[in-house]
């Protein structure tokens, strides 16, 4: 028999793997303790932006026309405790508030949750990210509240998908991390990723501490990656370099490699920021912290740079905001997403908004979630009208439509041309041509 999966929190990460499990072939039913996130899925619509989830999802829910009607949705837990016989938890673990530490609160209560209803033999997998520890404290608690007792068994299997490729990283994993504590569980999980593992996704099995720490030493790496190179930003600022062209020269170097070496305003997003504070904050609790403190400094570097796009811009407006019209180009933390999470995008446009500035934003997807979060700022239907009587344009979301913006087009409307780009992504010489002043972080002005 075809095993049966659960996918208990229908965020980014949760509907998209359900999906991905229906495609892979399995019969699948998702879970959310929202009532109208589950009605949405249970029509095939998504609550986010995320390109291909929606086709990927109205390919399997169950009602749709020609749909495979793998896919379900509920809201009960003891169905799912009835109908699974493969748990994943997929709920965040967002930071806490006033704290470093992230918030388990979501993941003990879908444990606690769901336990009770474990009456027969069950996997269930953690995918949330947590601190180093969690995987043993959950198993012993598992075993205690299920029925099932010890046949109810904990796996830890992190998720590494991006968000705007969540569908492609969740069907093509580069690789499958699992934490294991028997045989029985690396086994099953063998067979729910069977099809990925036959088209050369790695599979590597290990113990729950390691695979907890694979995720947070992953995203570590990667921010710290960022952080590098906006550091080497700061210095070609003060040294006339261009840290475009020495991102671009040190990245041919195998060893180094060109990915995340993209100089601008930094991370953002659900995932980086709060994934290194936390991971501060457990080094701390394990004696381990010396160990981490480089993180603290990727932390500040990055949020510098928040600060410097602020000072930059009002500089080049002359000195002081007040009276000033800045139009906002891109709100989302990284383009194709809609999602806002701690976006330096919007940070910078709020900060220049209490400093005076009368700011207007425009992004492609992401307005109705930066009109909640941001609710005093202007918001504009497109870039042309973001821009108009501008006395500068930030450029802080690299969305393709914002790089085949026409220079013309733009300067006709603006009350001076006058571009700053957060991201390195535009096309200096364009704008430069088209008789607009162009500033980047970390390249010589012109
Ligand atoms: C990240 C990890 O990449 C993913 O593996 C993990 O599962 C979740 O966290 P995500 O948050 O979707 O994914 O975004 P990512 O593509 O990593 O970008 C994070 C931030 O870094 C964005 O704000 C992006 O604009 C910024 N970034 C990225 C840079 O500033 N420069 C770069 O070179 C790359």
């Amino acid at each position: 028999m075809a095993l049966k999966i659960t996918v208990i929190g229908t965020g980014y990460l949760g509907a998209t793997h359900a999906a991905a499990m229906a495609e892979l072939g399995f019969e699948v039913l998702g879970l959310d303790v929202v009532p109208e996130k589950i009605e949405m899925l249970g029509r095939g619509e998504v609550p986010m932006y995320e390109p291909g989830l929606t086709e990927l999802l109205r390919r399997h829910v169950a009602g749709i026309e020609g749909s495979s009607g793998r896919l379900r949705f509920t809201t009960s837990y003891e169905e799912a405790g009835e109908f699974g016989d493969v748990h994943f938890i997929c709920v965040n673990t967002p930071q806490k508030h006033g704290e470093y530490a992230c918030d388990m609160s979501h993941v003990d209560a879908a444990f606690d949750a769901l336990a009770p209803h474990l009456t027969r033999p069950a996997l269930v997998v953690g995918k949330s990210t947590v601190p180093v520890g969690s995987a043993v404290r959950l198993a012993a608690r598992l075993a205690a509240l299920a029925p099932a007792g010890a046949e109810a068994e904990l796996a830890w299997n992190p998720e590494f998908l991006r968000e705007g490729f969540a569908v492609q990283d969740t069907l093509h994993p580069d690789r499958i991390v699992v934490g294991v504590a028997s045989e029985r569980a690396e086994r099953l999980l063998r067979e729910v990723y069977a099809k990925p593992v036959g088209a050369g996704s790695p599979f590597i099995v290990m113990d729950y501490p390691t695979a907890e720490l694979v995720k947070t030493a992953a995203n570590s790496f990667l921010a710290t990656k960022i952080s590098f190179i906006n550091a080497m930003a700061e210095v070609c600022e003060a040294a006339d370099g261009d840290v475009v062209k020495l991102a671009e020269a040190i990245g041919h170097d195998e060893r180094i490699g060109r990915k995340f070496l993209r100089a601008g305003v930094g991370f953002g997003g659900g995932c980086l920021p709060k994934d290194i504070r936390a991971f501060m904050a457990r080094a701390g609790e394990l004696g381990a912290d010396q160990a981490l403190t480089f993180l603290r400094e990727v932390d500040s570097i990055n949020m510098r740079r928040r600060g410097h796009m602020v000072e930059l811009t009002r500089d080049a407006v002359g000195g002081s905001f007040l009276g000033k019209r800045v139009a906002v180009l891109g709100a989302t933390f990284k383009p194709d997403s809609d999602d806002v999470r701690d976006s330096p995008a919007l940070n910078v446009a709020g900060q220049i908004h209490l400093q005076g500035g009368q700011v207007t934003v425009y992004d492609p997807k992401g307005m109705e979630n930066a009109r909640r979060v941001f609710p005093t700022l202007d918001y504009a239907d497109s870039a042309l009208e973001a821009a108009r009587g501008a006395d500068a344009v930030l450029h802080l979301t690299e969305w393709r439509e914002f790089r085949e913006l026409d220079p013309a087009a733009l300067g006709a409307v603006v009350s001076e041309r006058r571009i700053l780009d957060g991201r390195n992504a535009l096309d200096p010489e364009l704008w430069r041509e088209a008789g607009w002043t162009y500033r980047a972080l970390g390249r010589p002005q012109a």
